[in-house]
Parts: structure tokens; sequence; C-alpha cells
């Protein structure tokens, strides 16, 4: 049977950081605040010039060149965002003209911090069905536009940038994605939510205690579900890729894996939470400085808002 096997990683970070610093320079905040709750130390924010499709496109090139494949052979790019350029045409049709592609088809989907799951899981079921044998997919996020640079609650928890995995149908058993599993729970739509592209000014809001006690319970339980899935113990994971959301968070999922900290790939503190960006952001560091090795066991986690959350079980 098919499956679909990771073999090209790559991400883009924006030029400028801003640190916890330079933000208590600009509201009422401080270093110390920031990172004891938080985890987080800086953040990169997207300049003139770096937008969501120009940061796509750019962790694209890197992926399908670490791979060393054409952007001709990919049948389908999937991008997952919450904060496009544009209401449409959708992010992937804009990276498919950049990269020179006349074929295939592009759709972007939204699931906020899940998005990178959610995307993975979908491109993983076009290959398994024999649609498609090569899909580019891609978290980019310029959150540094949504967020209210006056909201102390909020601003000083994100970041911008993009990060993309390239997949290939393979036949080999036991590699590539092994399962996924996705969830939400629109209940709890209104305890983190953007405004609409209508609103005169849209921004991002967050109840974050709430949001702080669903990720820890939900986390865990999908967790659970992609070990029983797949019959391995917490030991047999590798490496752990969570979103990065909050330091703290991430720290609660590696305790109930028995996960020693240096088995957890952690960005939060140098990226801030970049959304859907984060986990490609993340596999594409530790792949590359070789952390991340082929034949890993790798577990991928977030959750995000709707609100939504996922996992995704790997065989590198
Ligand atoms: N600097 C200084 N003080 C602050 C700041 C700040 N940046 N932000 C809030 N405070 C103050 C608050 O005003 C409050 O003061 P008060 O007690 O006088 O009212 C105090 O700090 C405590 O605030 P809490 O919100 O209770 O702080 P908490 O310990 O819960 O930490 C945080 C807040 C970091 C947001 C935490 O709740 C969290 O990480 N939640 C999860 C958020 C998350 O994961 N979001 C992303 C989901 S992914 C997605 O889909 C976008």
């Amino acid at each position: 049977s098919l499956r679909a096997r990771l073999i090209g990683f790559g991400s883009y970070l924006p030029k400028q950081i801003v640190t916890n610093a330079d933000l208590a320079e600009r509201i009422d905040t401080s270093d110390e605040w920031i990172r004891t709750r938080t985890g987080i130390a800086q953040r990169h924010v997207a300049g003139d010039g770096e937008t969501a499709v120009s940061m796509a496109v750019e962790s694209a090139r890197a992926a399908l060149d670490y791979a060393n494949t054409s952007a001709d052979d990919v049948g389908a790019v999937i991008v997952a965002t919450a904060t496009p350029d544009q209401s449409f045409p959708a992010t992937a049709v804009r990276v498919q003209a950049a990269l020179g592609m006349t074929g295939g088809f592009a759709f972007d989907l939204t699931a906020a911090c899940s998005g990178f799951v959610y995307a993975l899981a979908t491109a993983e079921a076009f290959i398994r069905s024999g649609q498609v044998r090569k899909a580019l997919v891609i978290g980019t996020e310029v959150y540094s536009r949504i967020v209210d640079w006056e909201d102390r609650t909020t601003c000083v928890l994100f970041g911008d940038g993009a990060g993309a995995v390239l997949l290939e149908a393979t036949e080999e058993e036991g590699y590539g994605i092994l399962s996924t599993h996705l969830h939400s729970d629109g209940n709890y739509g209104d305890i983190l939510f953007v405004d609409g592209p209508a609103t005169p000014r849209p921004v991002l809001h967050m109840q974050g205690r709430e949001v702080f006690r669903h990720a820890v319970a939900k986390l865990s339980s999908v967790v659970d579900e992609a070990l029983a899935a797949n019959g391995f113990q917490p030991q047999d994971i590798a490496w752990l890729v969570p979103h990065q959301a909050n330091l703290r968070i991430i720290e609660g999922m590696a305790k109930k894996l028995a996960l020693p900290l240096d088995r957890v790939v952690i960005t939060v503190d140098r990226h801030a939470n970049t959304s859907a960006a984060s986990i490609p952001l993340a596999l594409d560091e530790a792949v590359r400085d070789g952390r991340i090795k082929p034949g890993d066991l790798v577990l991928l986690e977030a959750l995000g808002g709707g609100l939504t959350w996922g996992s995704a079980l790997l065989r590198l």
C-alpha cells in the first residue's frame, strides 16, 4: 500500500528580530514576565517585502533543493495559514506560480496553530489514494500583521516565519507517515479567534488561561491516541516536535512521554509562536543540524484556534 514519506525540508525566518527588551520599551511588559510565563526570548517579525507568500516560496524552494526535486514533479501544494496576504486567490496558488509550476493543484486550509498537522494529514490522504505522488506542505504566518501591538496579553506571544516539507509516495512499509489524528470542537471557537477580513481592523483575541487548560488536556489525549493506534510505548518515540506556543505546555507533553527535553525540538525561545509554521520550522532545524536522523520515530502534535488539535506519527 502507498505511504507518504518526508523527503525534503525547508524554512524561512524574517531578517528582523524583536527581543523581549525591545517590546518592553513599547508596552508595559518585561523580559522576565515573558520568559517565565512562556519561555520566549525573541521573535522574528516580517519587514518590507516579507509576506506569507514570499516566505512560503523560500521555504518551498529549500525543501525542493533538499530533495533534489524539480517543482514540475509536484502534484499538489497545500498551504496552512491563518494570515494570508489576500483572501483569494489562495496563498498556495501564488506559491505554485512563483515556483514555475503550471500543473497540479494548490489550495490553502485554515486550522490556526494546528494547520500544519491538518495539511500534512490532507496531503497524506491524496498520496495514499494514489491521486498525487509528490506534495508540498507549507505553513506560513505573519501574525505580526494581525496582533494588536497595544495588547500585551497577546502581542508578546507570536512571531512570523514559514516552513515546508516535501512528501513523496513510497511502497516501503514502516516508513513515512504512520498515522494522523485530527480533532476539532467548535464549541470553543470564542476562546481564540481573529476577526474576519471585513472587520475594519482585524485582530487576534485570546483567553490565554482557557487555551492553556485545553492544550494540556487535549494534547495529552491525542498523544495517547497516536501511541495506541500504532502499538507504541512512550519510550519508542525518538523525537517530539510539538507546536511551539508555550514552553510550559511543551514541558508538560515531554513529561507525559517521559522524554528528556533534549529529545524535544524546542524553538519557541527564538521563534515564539509562529502558528502553522512552527512545526515545519522546528523539523527543518532539527533535520538539518543532524538531531533527527533517518529511521527516527517522530511525533508531531498541535492545538490551535477552533479549537483544533491533532497529531502525526512518522518514521523518517
Ligand atoms: N507582560 C506583563 N504582564 C502581563 C502580560 C505581559 N506581556 N500579559 C499579561 N500580563 C498580566 C495580566 O494582565 C495579569 O495581570 P493581573 O493579574 O493584574 O490581571 C497577569 O499578567 C497574569 O495574566 P494571565 O493571563 O493569568 O497569565 P498566565 O500565567 O495565564 O499566562 C499566557 C498567560 C502566557 C498567555 C498563558 O495563558 C498561555 O500560554 N496560554 C496558552 C496560549 C496559547 O497556547 N496560545 C496559542 C494557541 S495556538 C493558536 O491557535 C494561535
